[in-house]
């Protein structure tokens, strides 16, 4: 079987017994900079790490603030070339070779397409080699569906365009937004979808809710980070959205389990909850 090391890599991060899988989001330092509770990624990482499938993040961060010693699946962010600083975010390139990404015993690699801007072209010639580069070397490719400055509107219907050309082109897992219609995404795209967070929102709750959605109507998962880690109770809240993706928590439940774990966590000398 050609293909088992790219199935077992994709296993690694989607767990076979629940067909999900929560991967946390820390690359947003490669075009944003040192992101609200994100500046020390080391000290950001560290007690969620237990908690997260799979970990989305870029080689330098990986190199110097992950030990080498972690169990956890990573997604390399491959990616890059532009930053907020600049008007048009969506001229990037690839920027971290497939070799590099082997070397560091990656599971998945990860790039951002942009379609309907700019630079819609480039980004998905680069999905599509970066696809073909993989399948020689068992390699899965996650697409990033990035909304471009002018395309605000997150709606099914670009989400829907945007999702089945990632996968046409031969993505492996695509990672896009929740929008209503969400189901039309999911029907249009023959492969497993996760949801990102986007900003953090004014409550866990509203998150949660964001994540049951998503769930509900068809997303293996989430690769969430900034309603994560910029939660106030950042443990708490990675095990509450757990128990929606791997055990069909409902909100309330969640929500229950994210306030009960919150106390006893602070009370802890030395808790991640501190
Ligand atoms: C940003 O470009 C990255 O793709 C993030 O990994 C993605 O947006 C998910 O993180 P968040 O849940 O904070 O939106």
């Amino acid at each position: 079987m050609g293909d088992w090391g790219l199935k077992n890599r994709l296993a690694r991060m989607i767990k076979p017994s629940t067909g999900r899988s929560v991967m946390l989001a820390v690359d947003h330092g490669y075009f944003m900079g040192p992101t609200h509770r994100l500046e020390k990624p080391r000290e950001t990482i560290g007690p969620l790490l237990p908690y997260c499938d799979a970990i989305a993040l870029t080689r330098g961060v990986l190199r110097t603030s992950l030990d080498a010693t972690s169990e956890t699946p990573v997604i390399l962010r491959v990616s890059g070339g532009a930053s907020v600083l600049n008007e048009d975010l969506s001229n990037e390139d690839l920027t971290t070779s497939l070799e590099e990404a082997l070397r560091l015993n990656a599971s998945a690699v990860a790039l951002s397409v942009f379609i309907g801007s700019k630079h819609e072209h480039q980004s998905l010639v680069n999905l599509a080699k970066l696809v073909d580069e993989g399948e020689r070397y068992g390699m899965p490719v996650l697409a990033i569906t990035a909304v471009g400055k002018e395309l605000e509107k997150r709606d099914a219907r670009y989400l829907s365009l945007a999702c089945r050309i990632s996968a046409e082109l031969g993505a492996h897992v695509v990672k896009t937004y929740y929008c209503d219609g969400f189901e039309k995404v999911v029907e249009g795209c023959p492969v497993p979808i996760v949801v990102a967070g986007g900003p953090k929102f004014k409550t866990d709750r509203e998150a949660l809710e964001l994540v049951r959605s998503s769930i509900e109507l068809g997303a293996v998962g989430v690769d969430m980070g900034r309603n994560i880690w910029q939660s106030e109770h950042p443990v708490s809240m990675i095990r509450a959205v757990r128990a929606v993706v791997h055990e069909n928590a409902t909100v309330d439940q969640a929500v229950s389990l994210l306030e009960s774990s919150k106390l006893p966590a602070r009370k802890t000398p030395g808790s991640a909850e501190t």
